[in-house]
């Protein structure tokens, strides 16, 4: 499974990317907000910044919501680095610009996806990945993690290639249950990933081992 951060945050994702786990990166509009980047040229300079940093698949969100816009902005985002994925939401003329973006070989990641349904289609457009949003299911009282189960299921009966790229994380425990349950990726905050590295018994444990070495060496 691959590890994508969920940030525009240059500093984490330089620190996800020294652990050496790091296959990519995503964003959204509100992401960008968090950071302060506002304006058209900010916003592709950072997109800019992230690919110099990073090697693997660089989600960038399109902003339009008209087929036209959607492919207007999708070309001039895939022209910032060879790494950049447009990432479209799951409406109808996201549908049509993922199959007119997949024609012209330009990556694209399906926002947004709620139903198995809405996957289904995003991968038959031609979709490079699908963004099933685990951690606002599960706000509402329904299981996220269940649909990554269905999709991954359609999509190894179907033979389809576009990925499961597990979005909305927010713990630990989502990374290990999306892997478990069929994800091709999972794009996490960088807490959720540290989070991984945390078990009191192993730091319970470092502390007898170093106070035992030490008593044997005084
Ligand atoms: C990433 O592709 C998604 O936009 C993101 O994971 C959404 O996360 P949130 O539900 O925590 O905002």
């Amino acid at each position: 499974m691959m590890f994508f951060i969920d940030t525009a945050n240059l500093d984490q994702i330089k620190e996800a990317n020294d652990l050496g786990i790091l296959d990519g990166v995503t964003t959204n509009p509100s992401l960008m907000a968090k950071e302060g980047i506002s304006g058209k040229n900010n916003q592709l300079k950072r997109y800019k910044e992230i690919c110099d940093i990073v090697d693997g698949d660089v989600s960038a969100e399109v902003i339009s919501t008209d087929f036209e816009g959607m492919i207007k902005e999708g070309i001039e985002l895939s022209e910032i680095a060879p790494n950049i994925v447009v990432k479209i939401p799951m409406i109808k003329d996201g549908i049509k610009a993922i199959s007119h973006l997949t024609a012209k070989g330009i990556s694209t990641n399906c926002t947004l996806i709620f139903s198995a349904g809405q996957a289904l289609i995003a991968a038959k457009a031609g979709a490079t990945y699908v963004s099933p949003f685990i951690g606002r299911i599960d706000d509402t009282n329904w299981d996220g993690m269940s649909l990554i189960e269905e999709i991954a299921e359609i999509f190894a009966m179907q033979d389809f290639d576009t990925d499961i790229l597990a979005a909305s994380i927010r713990n630990a425990k989502h990374i290990v249950d999306a892997a478990k349950a069929g994800a091709d990726i999972v794009t996490c905050p960088l807490n959720s990933i540290l989070g991984l590295l945390k078990h009191p018994l192993t730091d319970i444990g470092l502390e007898k081992f170093l106070a035992d070495h030490a008593k044997a060496n005084a």
